[in-house]
């Protein structure tokens, strides 16, 4: 098994290093993995408007786990939204808490589509709690990652062991 993953702003890298230094498997960064790969993969990206960055690039029969990473305490728009949007029904999903940078820092794209889902967030009318936490977090940055949250993954690897 190896550990192939995708991201942008590093919050995803982090969770595939740990995963990489608790297994003891290879580590590759998605563009670099090698084309004759035939070694099953756990894969690691960041959602971005629902969709798992980096998945299509691998062969679908070699991806055994996937972890997605977002900012939010839940995968948004859902859990199960992620799944069905990335086709990933019968395989293991995971979903990670990443983090994201102040919004000011980001560039080009990302930082337009941000801004519009800020611009949407914040026209909510009865904003609780969590809305509120979520509009901190798009604008002033946030890191969330954890080793904790890497629990039930470490608890599927076991299993397959
Ligand atoms: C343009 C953009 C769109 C995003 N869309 C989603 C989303 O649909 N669902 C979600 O849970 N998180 C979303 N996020 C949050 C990222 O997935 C989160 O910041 C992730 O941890 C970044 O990972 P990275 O540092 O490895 O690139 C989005 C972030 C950006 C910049």
């Amino acid at each position: 098994m190896v550990i192939v993953y995708e991201s942008k702003t590093g919050f995803t890298k982090k969770y595939a290093e740990m995963l990489a230094n608790k297994t003891g498997w290879k580590l590759y960064f998605v563009r670099e993995l090698p084309k004759n790969m035939e070694e099953d993969i756990l894969f690691l990206g960041w959602i971005k408007a629902g969709s798992i960055q980096g998945l299509k690039k691998l062969r679908k029969d070699k991806v055994k786990a996937v972890c997605a990473t977002g900012t939010a305490r839940k995968a948004e728009p859902s859990e199960e939204a992620v799944i069905a949007r990335n086709k990933l029904e019968g395989i293991p999903f995971f979903y990670l808490r990443g983090g994201c940078l102040p919004l000011k820092e980001l560039k080009g794209m990302d930082k337009f589509l941000l801004s519009m889902f800020l611009k949407m967030l914040k026209g909510r009318k009865d904003k609780d709690e969590e809305l509120k936490e979520a509009i901190h977090h798009i604008e002033y940055g946030f890191n969330g990652v954890s080793e904790e949250h890497l629990q039930p993954v470490m608890e599927w690897i076991a299993a397959r062991k």
